[in-house]
């Protein structure tokens, strides 16, 4: 009979040691700047969580008056900026070296899904800065989610879209990237594709 709490107890050994989240070596080929791109990626989203706290702490009415709270706002919305350049740069270099092989897929499947999830996060936020570039996005929008049938999601109600960009796509956004690097963690960072000449290599090597 399986045991839960024995499996549990093997499972979270891994996943909490310190050989999994402190390497000590890399590979040679993960030492690039294209294995940056996803830290830059998840650097870039630590920015974006503080800035948005203490935007969120002073609340809308100070974002535009205040100095400090227009950096702030202004250091929030350049971290969104490089945080979808990054991602999107990571994307490209995790296709073209097929970083879903040898068991990766659910780290690609979470990679996939994080993207997804950025972007409602990302509109959220434009739909509460409140200008009118906002207020037009939140009347076209809610004719478009009106149409998919889900009315309960109401674009123009500025509460209900401070409360979705403020705690709860970032919770679940925060998330889903913490599943997906401790996926990366545990299953380290795929191997280039084998070249040509490693192939003839190996076959020589076999013989
Ligand atoms: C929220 C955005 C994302 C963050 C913060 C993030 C973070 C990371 C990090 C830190 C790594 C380790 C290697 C590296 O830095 O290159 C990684 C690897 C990986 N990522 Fe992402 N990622 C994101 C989005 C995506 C997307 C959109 C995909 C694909 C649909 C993806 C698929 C993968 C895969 C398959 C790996 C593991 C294999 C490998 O590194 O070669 N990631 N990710």
């Amino acid at each position: 009979m399986t045991n839960w709490t024995l499996t549990a107890k093997k499972r979270l050994g891994t996943i909490l040691s310190a050989e999994t989240w402190l390497p000590t070596e890399m590979p040679e080929y993960a030492q690039g700047f294209m294995y940056m791109l996803g830290s830059l990626t998840a650097s870039s989203f630590v920015v974006l969580i503080l800035s948005g706290i203490v935007l969120a702490m002073n609340g809308p009415e100070t974002w535009a008056t205040n100095g400090l709270m227009r950096f702030t706002a202004a250091t929030h919305f350049w971290a969104v900026q490089a945080f979808f350049f990054f991602m999107m740069l990571h994307l490209w270099r995790v296709f073209f070296t097929g970083a879903w092989r040898g068991g990766r897929g659910k780290t690609w499947l979470l990679g996939a899904i994080a993207f997804l999830v950025a972007i409602p996060t990302a509109f959220t936020g434009f739909l509460i800065n409140g200008d009118l570039y906002s207020q037009w996005n939140a009347v076209q929008g809610k004719d478009g989610i009106n149409a998919m049938g889900l009315g309960w999601v109401n674009l123009t109600n500025a509460s209900q879209m401070f409360g979705m960009h403020v705690v709860v796509m970032p919770l679940v956004l925060g998330a889903v990237i913490a599943l997906h690097i401790t996926l990366v963690r545990l299953k380290s960072v795929v191997p280039p594709y084998p070249t040509a000449a490693s192939q003839s290599t190996k076959g020589v090597s076999d013989q």
